[in-house]
């Protein structure tokens, strides 16, 4: 007989395991069932984000910031650095180690909340029955099993640019741009959004001469324009080639390079010569072998899993979650859908708020924003007030050596309500946290302008930023 559980989660991602974790926390018997093979052929479970996504990518940029730092930052500091070498090597093996802690840590984590962990692809085998819908699962697990509730959180893959499929060698994907062996001296890029950012950066840092090539003409068109601006001029000056307006026409792999032709923002024909490609275009949902026609789960026209305010789909005990759904492909969007799913399920009222995402590029200096742009505001005719203080009056950053960038906040003209808050600057991926608080919260400018904070601190320059939308900065 199948074995049978209350709910079964298709995907470890951050939106499965969560969601696996929170239906246990509740009372159920619950299954997650992942595909991801380490290179053993052992499960890895964790999802894009464990394995090729923010982990392995934080790991990598924090390794080649330091890397960068021993050759020239710490100089300022009085540290003088000889000898200095890279060892790529080591430096990807660190990496690798810190995927593997996690997923480990993932593993230990379904045994304590008595969660069974299945390794292989589910499928839809049929129609639900009365023992609720079986779902086959693939070698090693070879099982079929009968869950009364599903979840799907299966994910999304690289998006490859037409007539430059991956080999992961010459053009690469996420997944190969994290394991070069060897600096490329010449590092092509296709598309400046967050992974082009983030892995150009690494590149950079580590000795690559990195052009970026972006097809439209405005830069980082979903960040606050002010920020974005005070971005592309510091990643140009840290010597990043950034062109945007580009239209790709042809990509040809060489033997040992790639060929981009493409038509820069004039219209005039180029053609560059790169030792690798890495193609950063957007993600597609991976609902490839999940048997979504066999059970007759409705995709949208853009191939995402459809799924209701609530991530219900068109078949009763049938959700979906995190990148194969609508909204921001983020791991911490797709941990917040699995929990309120899981809550859902249990006849609680599970919640995500996506007026209140954080976004966080992990570049140096980091951006990362809460709530809308002001060319947002603009567009949507809504009076507001704005405040901005920069890193360089404030003490801490000064201390640090890192002083670049700002604080943004941006409120209602009549309310104060905060409306959006963007930071360009040190630490800004832990500063927008209070942010996220305070707008979750409803907090008016005037609150975070009247609490104290630490001196000194970076979180100062939020409270100054707060001062600013009525002109009361008090360092600046
Ligand atoms: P995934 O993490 O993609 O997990 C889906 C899992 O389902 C996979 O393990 C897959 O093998 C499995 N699966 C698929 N089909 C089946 C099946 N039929 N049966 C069994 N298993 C199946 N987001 C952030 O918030 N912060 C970051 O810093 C960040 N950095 C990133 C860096 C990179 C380079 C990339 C590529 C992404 C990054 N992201 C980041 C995005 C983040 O990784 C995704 O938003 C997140 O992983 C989505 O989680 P998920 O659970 O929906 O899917
Ligand atoms: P992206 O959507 O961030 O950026 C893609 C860029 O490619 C855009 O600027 C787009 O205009 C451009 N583009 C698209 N087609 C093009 C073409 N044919 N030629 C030239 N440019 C083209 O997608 P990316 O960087 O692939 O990342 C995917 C997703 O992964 C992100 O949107 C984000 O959700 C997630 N992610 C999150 C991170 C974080 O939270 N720090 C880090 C990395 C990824």
């Amino acid at each position: 007989m199948s074995k049978q559980f209350d709910v079964v989660v298709i995907g470890a991602g951050p939106g499965g395991y969560i969601a696996a974790i929170r239906a246990a926390q509740l009372g159920f018997s619950v299954a997650c069932v992942d595909a991801w093979e380490n290179e053993k052929g052992g499960p890895a479970p964790g999802g894009t984000c464990t394995n090729v996504g923010c982990i392995p990518s934080k790991a990598l940029l924090q390794s080649s910031e330091h890397y960068e730092h021993a050759g020239h930052a710490f100089k300022d500091h009085g540290i003088d650095v000889s000898g200095l070498s890279l060892n790529l090597p080591q430096m990807i093996k660190r990496k690798d180690t810190v995927v593997k802690q996690n997923n480990d840590g993932i593993l230990f984590l379904f045994k304590k909340n008595k969660v069974t962990f299945f390794h292989g692809r589910a499928a839809f085998a049929g129609a639900a029955t009365a023992d609720g819908y079986p779902l086959v699962i693939s070698a090693p697990a070879n099982e079929t099993i009968n869950a009364k509730q599903v979840i799907i959180a299966t994910g999304s893959n690289a998006r490859a640019l037409p007539g430059a499929d991956f080999d992961e060698k010459l053009i690469l994907s996420n997944t190969g741009a994290l394991a070069i062996g060897e600096v490329p001296a010449k590092l092509g890029v296709i598309g400046a959004g967050v992974i082009g950012l983030e892995m150009g950066s690494v590149w950079r840092r580590l000795g690559s001469e990195v052009t970026v090539l972006e097809g439209l003409p405005t830069f980082l068109g979903a960040v606050d324009e002010q920020i974005a601006k005070e971005a592309n001029k510091l990643f140009t000056k840290q010597g990043l080639s950034i062109n945007l307006g580009c239209k790709i026409n042809k990509v040809t792999k060489g033997d040992s390079n790639v060929t981009v032709e493409y038509d820069n923002a004039k219209g005039e024909a180029n053609t560059a010569v790169f030792d690798k490609l890495i193609v950063s275009i957007g993600r597609t949902p991976n609902t490839n072998g999940l048997g979504a026609d066999k059970v007759g789960l409705a995709l949208d026209e853009r191939g995402f899993v459809a799924v209701d305010d609530d991530c219900k789909t068109n078949l009763p005990g049938v959700w979906a979650v995190g990148d194969v759904v609508r909204g921001p492909m983020l791991a911490h969007k797709a941990e917040e859908e699995g929990v309120a799913v899981a809550e859902r399920i249990a006849g609680q009222h599970g919640h995500t708020n996506f007026n209140t995402i954080p976004w966080v590029i992990y570049t140096s200096p980091e951006i990362a924003w809460v709530g809308r742009t002001e060319q947002q505001l603009k567009a949507d005719g809504v009076a507001y007030k704005a405040g901005t203080f920069p890193f360089l009056a404030n003490g801490r950053a000064r201390a640090l050596g890192d002083t670049s960038g700002m604080v943004k906040f941006l409120a209602d003209a009549t309310t104060d309500e905060i409306l959006g808050v963007h930071i360009i600057g040190p630490m800004a991926s832990e500063l927008i946290a209070e942010a996220v608080v305070a707008m979750e919260f409803k907090a008016s400018a005037e609150d975070i302008a009247r609490i104290c904070h630490a001196h000194p601190s970076l979180s100062e320059a939020t409270k100054e930023a707060a001062l600013a939308i009525d002109k009361r900065t008090l360092n600046f």
